[in-house]
């Protein structure tokens, strides 16, 4: 251990909190105030980057976090008003994620550390992303349902209190983001595959052309997206390119309602289920136009109170992980020096 322990200091004085995020195709930074107010947001997108590849490229994801992680932790500081010695903590995204893409902000957030003697703590990403759901509503209730839905994960879990999260169901294959992306690469549409379906589907008709919903067994809470993803490449191998390009917005649409209606039924299955009355859900899918039109419209006619983060808070970003970050520095967590990004790390349940 060289220099400062921050272990050492178990009690955190709050103060502006930086938080780090580069565990794949963005570069991001935020400032949080003293009370945990977010003060600056800046991501930097890859997606010009991989758009080519038709996918996240590692090697090139690590070098374009190392290029640009100085320039917009420094514009997250300039827009949030705050000098670097003002600065009592930093978190910063330790996994899981690509492992290259981790270790540059790892150890840009312990350079800081170590050069500005403050303390920093690791988070899961996952974490991150279920903090997002009390950044824009920090009254949101606990106990709720969390159900992340992005390009790794499609997990719902039951938030008892701030410290504890129980795993409720999980994809059993693909992730909804990953069902997408697919999707996307099978109908020819740009990378990222999500946003791109979302953009066209509403142009189609989400009943013109039907493709199953997997359920798996009735009242499972898993999730199973791998027979969509063949139905789809049926349905593409008996048209010809003509009825292809005449149906792609239909079946764009028919996709999507898929994927979408299975994520909100189990999700509101799993409130039920658990007896409690809030649900939020979060990660890059929460972006999508059609599944956030469902959610609202089913929680306003079952009276669930509903956490939707705005877009920004939704795919990857640091201001989720400054939250987590936070919480974890209030409750006495610490990294130490030595602290390594971790491409697998589970979320603390
Ligand atoms: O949370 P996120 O930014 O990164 C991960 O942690 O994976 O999620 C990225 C995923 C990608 O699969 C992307 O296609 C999907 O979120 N996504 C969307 C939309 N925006 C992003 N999926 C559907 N509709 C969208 N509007
Ligand atoms: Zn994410």
């Amino acid at each position: 251990m060289i220099g400062l322990d921050p272990r050492a200091a178990s009690v955190w004085t709050p103060g502006p909190l930086l938080g780090v995020e580069t565990s794949c195709d963005e570069t991001s930074a935020a400032v949080l105030s003293t009370n945990g107010t977010v003060l600056s947001n800046v991501i930097s997108s890859q997606h010009a980057v991989h758009q080519p590849f038709g996918g996240v490229v590692p090697e090139l994801s690590s070098r374009a976090h190392i290029e640009t992680i100085e320039g917009v932790a420094s514009q997250a500081m300039r827009e949030a008003g705050v000098q670097w010695t003002d600065l009592a903590g930093l978190a910063v995204t330790q996994g899981p994620g690509l492992a290259g893409s981790l270790i540059v902000g790892v150890n840009y957030a312990k350079a800081l550390s170590y050069a500005l003697r403050i303390p920093m703590v690791g988070v899961s990403h996952l974490e991150g992303h279920i903090a997002s759901a009390w950044l824009q509503d920090p009254a949101f209730p606990v106990p709720c349902v969390v159900l992340v839905a992005s390009g790794g994960h499609s997990h719902l879990y039951l938030k008892q209190s701030d410290a504890g999260c129980t795993l409720l169901g999980r994809t059993r294959d693909d992730a909804a983001g990953e069902a997408f992306d697919k999707g996307a690469q099978m109908l020819g549409l740009e990378y990222p595959g999500g946003p791109a379906i979302d953009r066209l589907a509403q142009t189609g008709s989400a009943t013109a052309i039907p493709f199953p919903r997997s359920y798996l067994r009735k009242e499972s809470l898993d999730f199973s997206f791998s027979g969509l993803k063949t139905a789809l490449l049926y349905k593409l191998q008996e048209m010809d390119q003509g009825q292809r390009d005449a149906r792609i917005a239909d079946l764009a649409a028919g996709y999507q309602e898929a994927i979408v209606t299975v994520l909100v039924d189990k999700a509101f299955f799993a409130v039920k289920s658990s007896g409690v009355t809030a649900l939020a859900v979060v990660g890059g899918v929460s972006a999508n136009t059609r599944l956030r039109m469902l959610l609202q419209r089913r929680a306003s006619t079952s009276s669930i109170r509903l956490s939707l983060p705005p877009l920004s808070y939704c795919t990857d970003n640091a201001a989720m992980i400054a939250a987590a970050g936070r919480q974890a520095l209030l409750t006495g967590k610490r990294a130490a020096l030595d602290m390594e990004a971790d491409a697998c790390l589970a979320l603390q349940t």
